[in-house]
């Protein structure tokens, strides 16, 4: 099955993926994870994503496509893909319709997380991850068990995002209303959209998101 994952930044795309790959086997394809790991490489994609990223904008639509592309094409056929942060515009909604047809895949659910914008300027600002295995915690919804050890790899170490400042949401934030919340009406006309409360627990989104994909 694959699926996508639709929101505003701070939305819990990230969060609820990470469940989905736990609870499901599926694959994780986050274009702002892979732009990250490009910038730490200082790769020419990583040189050219820098910058803007920084300013909360949005990265060239053949930049993150051919991403998406080279990531499909090295997952076993039989592994669900849950688009995180991609689409993001309708030029990108087009092309990844082309691209997972050139992989014999189909689209089974556009799951948009229905959030309150100022609520997440909170959630984002709050938000920090282990620098080493990646699992995510924020300020006040999510601490680790034990303070300053990651729950999961036990590392004491943790990281905030240079893009995660207030001034830099908002961009983000605007761009998404701009370019990302208008391709909903593509998939809206072919009955893909399913929306789920995002404001609420992470439990109960996650909960609303099993129930949709069965
Ligand atoms: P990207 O990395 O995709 O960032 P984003 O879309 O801004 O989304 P976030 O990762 O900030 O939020 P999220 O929805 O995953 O929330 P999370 O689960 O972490 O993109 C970054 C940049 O890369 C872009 O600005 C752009 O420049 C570039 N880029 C990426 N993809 C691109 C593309 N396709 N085209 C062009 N450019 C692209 O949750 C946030 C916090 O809230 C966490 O701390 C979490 O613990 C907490 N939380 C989550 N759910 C809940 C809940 N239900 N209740 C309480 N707290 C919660």
């Amino acid at each position: 099955m694959n699926i996508i994952l639709l929101g505003p930044p701070g939305a819990g795309k990230g969060t609820q993926s990470a469940m989905l790959v736990e609870g499901r086997g599926m694959r994780q394809l986050s274009t702002g994870d892979m732009l990250r790991a490009a910038v730490k490489a200082e790769t020419e994609v990583g040189l050219r994503a820098k910058a803007v990223m920084e300013r909360g904008e949005l990265v060239s639509d053949e930049i993150v496509s051919a991403l998406i592309d080279a990531e499909l094409a090295a997952m076993a056929p039989e592994t669900g893909a849950i688009f995180d942060g991609y689409p993001r515009t309708e030029a990108q909604a087009v092309s990844l319709d082309q691209i997972l047809a050139s992989h014999g895949r189909t689209l089974a659910h556009v799951i948009e997380l229905a959030v309150d914008e100022e609520a997440l300027v909170d959630r984002i600002t709050g938000r920090f991850t282990c620098a080493r295995c990646g699992e995510g915690y924020h300020d006040r919804y999510k601490l680790p068990e034990k303070e300053g050890t990651c729950d999961k790899c036990g590392s004491h170490e943790f990281k905030r995002r240079p893009d995660d400042n207030e001034e830099t949401v908002r961009t983000r934030m605007a761009e998404y209303r701009a370019k990302t919340a208008p391709i909903l009406p593509y998939y809206e006309q072919r009955d893909l959209v399913r929306r789920v409360d995002g404001m609420a627990a992470i439990d109960e989104v996650s909960a609303a998101i099993e129930g949709i994909l069965g």
